[in-house]
C-alpha cells in the first residue's frame, strides 16, 4: 500500500478511507481487533533512539491487523535523497523543497524513494548521523507530518516516531511512550549495527545517541516528548515478546 505521496497526491476524503473491522474476536495474541464500522484507531508509539520501538510497532500492527508507519524512515529517506543528489544538508531551504519534491512510498517495513527500494540504504551510520538535519528543518516537518496524517486517514494505524502522540495524532486512542536506560538502548543498537556488519564500540555508540537524544529533546519544532496521555513502558529487562505482549493487552483494554 502507497502511505506516502508527492506533495499534491491527496487522498480521498478521510471516512472513505477508513478500513472497517471485519472480524468478530479480541483475544489477544492475534484476532484482528474488533471496532466498530467505520471506526479508525490511531495508536502512536513514541520514545528515544533504541527503545525498541520499531519493531514493537510492527509487530503489534500485524497482530492487531493495522497498518504500521514508521516515520522516522521517512526523514532518513529525506537525508539519504539529499546525499545522493548533492543537496547541501545545512541548507534548510534546499532541503524542505527537495523533500516536497520526493516520492517516497511506505509499504509497512519496505520504504520506496522515488520508486527504488531503500529500506537498507537508509539505515546506515552515515544516515542514522545525518539525518538530525531533515529532522530538525521546520518545513521538512511540515511536510512530513503532512503526508504522515494523509496516510493514516486510510485506515487503522501503528504509527512510530518522537512526534507521534504529541503533534501529529493528539486525539490518537491510544499512546505508548518507550523507553529504556541508554546502556540498554547502546547495548541494542551495538547489537543491531553488528548483525549488520558495522561493530562498533559500546562508548562509541553511547556517546552517539546521546547526542541524538540530546538533539531529539530539544529540537524547537516536534521535539520528543512523552504526551501526558500516554502510556509509559520501560523495556530494560523486557523481551521484545514481552514488550509487544503489553502493548497488545493495553490496546484490546482500551479499544
Ligand atoms: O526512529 P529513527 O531512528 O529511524 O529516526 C531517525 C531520526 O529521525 C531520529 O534521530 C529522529 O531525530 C528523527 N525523527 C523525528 N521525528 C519522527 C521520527 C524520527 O524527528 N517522528
Amino acid at each position: 500500500m502507497v502511505l506516502a505521496c508527492k506533495q499534491g497526491d491527496a487522498r480521498a476524503g478521510l471516512a472513505a478511507r477508513r478500513r472497517q473491522a471485519r472480524v468478530a474476536r479480541g483475544r489477544p495474541g492475534g484476532d484482528r481487533l474488533v471496532l466498530a464500522e467505520g471506526r479508525a484507531v490511531i495508536v502512536t508509539i513514541d520514545g528515544p533512539a533504541g527503545a525498541g520501538k520499531t519493531s514493537a510497532a510492527r509487530e503489534l500492527a500485524r497482530r492487531l491487523g493495522f497498518e504500521f508507519l514508521d516515520t522516522g524512515a521517512m526523514y532518513r529517506a529525506v537525508t539519504l535523497a539529499a546525499l545522493r543528489r548533492g543537496v547541501d544538508l545545512a541548507d534548510p531551504q534546499a532541503v524542505a523543497e527537495l523533500a516536497r519534491s520526493l516520492h517516497i512510498e511506505l509499504h509497512g517495513s519496505r520504504i520506496l524513494l522515488e520508486g527504488e527500494d531503500v529500506s537498507h540504504a537508509i539505515r546506515t551510520a552515515e544516515i542514522t548521523r545525518l539525518t538530525h538535519f531533515a529532522a530538525d528543518n521546520p518545513a521538512v516537518r511540515e511536510h512530513l507530518v503532512q503526508l504522515q496524517r494523509q496516510a493514516a486517514a486510510q485506515g487503522n494505524f501503528v504509527t512510530e516516531g518522537r512526534d507521534q502522540g504529541t503533534v501529529v495524532f493528539p486525539e490518537a486512542e491510544c499512546k505508548f511512550f518507550l523507553t529504556a536506560s541508554p546502556q540498554e538502548r547502546a547495548r541494542r543498537r551495538q547489537l543491531d549495527l553488528a548483525a549488520r556488519g558495522d561493530w562498533r564500540p559500546l562508548d562509541e555508540v553511547l556517546a552517539d545517541q546521546n547526542l541524538r537524544d540530546q538533539r531529539d529533546a530539544s529540537r524547537p519544532v516536534g521535539p520528543l516528548r512523552q504526551a501526558a496521555d500516554a502510556v509509559v513502558i520501560v523495556t530494560d529487562g523486557l523481551t521484545p515478546e514481552q514488550v509487544v505482549e503489553r502493548l497488545e493487552q493495553l490496546v484490546r483494554e482500551r479499544l
